[in-house]
């Protein structure tokens, strides 16, 4: 049994992790527009595996008998600047979802919900992987600043990403 203030609370991560998918969306479309088509491919990926996040909430709720009421998602921004400022807003976000899932985490313990507790430890293992992903391609951007080769390489290694890691 899921207490009220839980449900809310997963309810309120849920719709982060669709604002999160949005978000990706949104910056894949802006570098898109700025020719930057392994980045954008790359945001792409990532949209697909906070849609996934979502929907792994959703599930957990549903299959505990919780009647899960949507809300609205608040609007992306639509630009960021150039590579290294997207992968920066990434990272800002990541680290931002971070602390709410802790405090999430830290809130199940406090009910003594394990199960609530599992999954969310999966939401925190998952934010290491991603911080450290992010920070390794914003490491290299910052190496390369504003060298147009440099960028490119960047981009293509970018590209070379295939699947959504969930
Ligand atoms: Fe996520
Ligand atoms: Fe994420």
């Amino acid at each position: 049994m899921i207490s009220p203030s839980m449900q809310q609370a997963l309810a309120d991560q849920l719709n982060r992790e669709f604002y999160s998918a949005y978000l990706y969306l949104a910056m894949s479309a802006s570098c898109s527009h700025n020719d930057f088509n392994g980045a954008a491919s790359w945001l792409r990926l990532q949209y697909e595996e906070e849609h996934v996040h979502a929907t792994k909430i959703y599930n957990y709720l549903t299959g505990q008998g919780v009647k899960v009421t949507l809300s609205s998602i608040d609007q992306p921004p639509s630009e960021f600047g150039g590579l290294l400022e997207v992968f920066e807003a990434s990272r800002r976000h990541e680290q931002e979802m971070t602390s709410r899932l802790n405090e999430l985490s830290d809130q199940a313990l406090k009910e003594k919900d394990h199960a609530t507790y599992n999954l969310l430890q999966w939401f925190v293992n998952e934010q290491v992987e991603e911080e450290s992903t992010v920070g390794g391609i914003i490491a290299k951007l910052r190496l390369v600043s504003d060298d147009g080769y440099g960028l490119l390489m960047i981009d293509n290694e970018l590209a070379s990403r295939s699947v959504a890691v969930i």
